[in-house]
């Protein structure tokens, strides 16, 4: 073989071979195979010394010229190599933004805060404002200043969770009523609406927790009567189950009010006719109130020639049960997601 077909050979050898390297790794294999101090073309220039001067020009520029061949080679090839390596990676980093989204379930606020929270915006409109009390209360807050002597049969309505002699868990947010006023010290009118936390030592049953929550009210002015007590809560009835609902005043006795009614409101789920959640009465007690004992307004500084006052109380849970049919209270604390999902 002339070299010039040694050389033609070569060429074509090294195209067919350089096109099949597909990283940078091989196609260094085929510079070296090619163009290295070990390579075909090392072996082809040894044979330079064999030839005359004559030749040598022309095997010099055959030589060149195969040379330059094989590296134009190489260098197409690393081009098709990187770009496959783009067209890669492109491949891999592609997005399919047809695809669905992954589902985040979000949370949301349980039924009794929402009822809390709704109550507060509607007695804010009315002009009242929040207060708050401890839930570790003193006996004297949480029943003598509330007309409950030490031995007031009335304390037995409330098994109370005693800490100390004199500190128990308060059983009502009416101390938040005393509180209030002594705060206030008999000088200015009172318009105040407390939700918290209660607890009563009863066992848990359907109707009964240890832990619950009331929403109380009091309201101390110089000219505040029944009628103002009645109005308040047909308002607050209305908001709570429907612009066409009634309630009704039934004598009761609460030590800290005297008169003191029981609140009954016209059966949301009947009108009125009787079903099951009325007892087929048509009426539903929803909570407890009346004018502000003497008492109680003197001992928390209040002058009851002077000023006279309401007060209410309502069960939060109670409320929450009757609007949406529950009938379970412990329902509201054992957390089960199926039971809180569907207050949304
Ligand atoms: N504190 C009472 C209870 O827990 C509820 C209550 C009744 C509150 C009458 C009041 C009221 O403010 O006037 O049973």
């Amino acid at each position: 073989m002339s070299v010039k077909e040694q050389l033609q050979a070569m060429k074509e050898q090294a195209k067919e071979q350089i096109k099949l390297a597909r990283s940078i790794h091989e196609l260094n294999d085929m510079k070296a195979k090619y163009l290295g101090k070990k390579g075909s073309f090392a072996s082809i220039m040894s044979k330079m010394k064999d030839l005359s001067p004559e030749e040598r020009p022309t095997f010099g520029k055959l030589t060149n010229e195969a040379k330059q061949v094989i590296l134009e080679y190489i260098e197409s090839q690393k081009e098709v190599i990187e770009l496959a390596k783009i067209e890669a990676k492109l491949q891999e980093e592609k997005i399919d933004v047809t695809l669905s989204g992954r589902h985040f379930p979000h949370g949301h606020l349980h039924l009794l805060t929402q009822i809390k929270r709704d109550m507060e915006e509607f007695f804010i409109g009315m002009g009242y404002t929040i207060k708050e009390g401890p839930e570790i209360e003193i006996d004297e807050y949480n029943f003598e200043k509330l007309n409950l002597p030490k031995d007031h049969p009335a304390r037995d309505m409330q098994d109370s969770f005693y800490i100390t002699d004199n500190t128990l868990l308060r059983t009502h947010t009416s101390p938040v009523q005393v509180r209030t006023m002594l705060e206030d010290e008999g000088k200015n009118p009172i318009k105040i609406i407390c939700p918290g936390k209660v607890y009563r030592r009863d066992d848990d049953d359907a109707t009964h927790s240890h832990q619950f929550m009331q929403l109380e009210g009091l309201v101390v002015d110089e000219k505040t009567t029944m009628a103002d007590l009645k109005g308040t809560l047909h308002a607050a009835a209305k908001h709570l189950f429907g612009e066409s609902r009634e309630i009704r005043l039934r004598p009761s006795y609460f030590p800290f009010t005297e008169p003191s009614v029981e609140v009954d409101v016209s059966c949301h789920n009947c009108g009125g006719k009787g079903c099951h959640i009325c007892k087929q009465t048509g009426w539903i007690e929803i909570l407890g109130a009346g004018m502000v004992h003497n008492n109680v307004l003197r001992d928390s500084g209040y002058d009851p020639s002077k000023y006279q006052g309401f007060a209410f109380g309502m069960g939060i849970e109670r409320i929450a049960m009757l609007k949406y049919g529950i009938n379970d209270i412990r329902a509201f604390y054992t957390n089960d997601l199926r039971f809180i999902g569907q207050f949304k």
